[in-house]
């Protein structure tokens, strides 16, 4: 136990330049006193102690403004930086080594049952403001800008940025806009759905063109 609550200490150190001594960042981080808490209301859900685990939560969320649902799994140094606004979702995995800021969520769409949060991998950076929303998976290395609206799979060692989030980065390397197999757009879905109708209606124009009108006459 000790182990790991000194590497929450050190994990703070190495993510924030502004940490100053560790009796600052056990008494002033609310982000570690949330992960803290959120670790005995894990304890007693996974004893199927439910409403004392979301007491458990409810109050960390009151102290801290960060609601930890208690059946979210959290790996190794996770670090939630600021904090205010984070919402992580009943079904979420979070692996090892990721970093969040204030705002984010890790929430559901509403429309799925059972697995219906993300699982995030290792060593993943999730900007302020972002929202990560679904049962899929984003993969290891993966930055999330800030504001980000993810709502697709994203492959590891990507940057994903913008709402709806589409991925900038893969490896290093820059991905071009115009890059289709990469999460979808949806203004150039949009325009072509409506080239489908405007062919649609041509056709329909033209067979209306060659019908018969009243007087016995084809309509030119
Ligand atoms: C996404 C982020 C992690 C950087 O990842 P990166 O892989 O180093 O990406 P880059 O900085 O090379 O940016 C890649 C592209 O995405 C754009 N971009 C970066 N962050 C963005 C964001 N949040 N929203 C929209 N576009 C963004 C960049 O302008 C760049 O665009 P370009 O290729 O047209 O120049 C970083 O920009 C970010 O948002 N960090 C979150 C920090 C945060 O929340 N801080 C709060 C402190 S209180």
């Amino acid at each position: 136990m000790f182990r790991r609550i000194r590497s929450d200490i050190e994990t703070v150190f190495e993510n924030d330049p502004a940490a100053r001594s560790r009796f600052e960042v056990i008494f002033t981080y609310s982000g570690l006193h949330a992960l803290w808490a959120h670790r005995i209301a894990h304890a007693f859900f996974r004893k199927r102690l439910f409403t004392i685990a979301r007491i458990i939560s409810q109050i960390s969320r009151f102290m801290t403004g960060i609601e930890i649902h208690p059946g979210a799994r959290i790996g190794e140094r996770f670090f939630i930086d600021h904090g205010m606004g984070v919402v992580i979702g009943e079904t979420c995995e979070i692996g090892n080594d990721v970093v969040i800021y204030q705002g984010v969520t890790l929430g559901g769409t509403g429309k799925e049952k059972g697995k219906r949060h993300p699982t995030i991998g290792n060593n993943v950076v999730i900007g302020s403001g972002a929202k990560i929303l679904g049962s899929f998976t984003v993969g290891d290395n993966c930055n999330v800008g800030s504001n980000a609206v993810v709502l697709r799979e994203v492959p590891p060692n990507c940057t994903v940025v913008g709402n709806p989030g589409r991925i900038v980065k893969r490896n290093g390397e820059r991905v071009s806009r115009l890059d289709h197999n990469q999460l979808p757009d949806p203004v150039v879905e949009m325009f072509r759905e409506m080239q489908t109708q405007i062919d649609r209606l041509h056709q329909e124009l033209e067979l209306l063109k060659k019908q018969p009108v009243p007087g016995g006459e084809f309509k030119q």
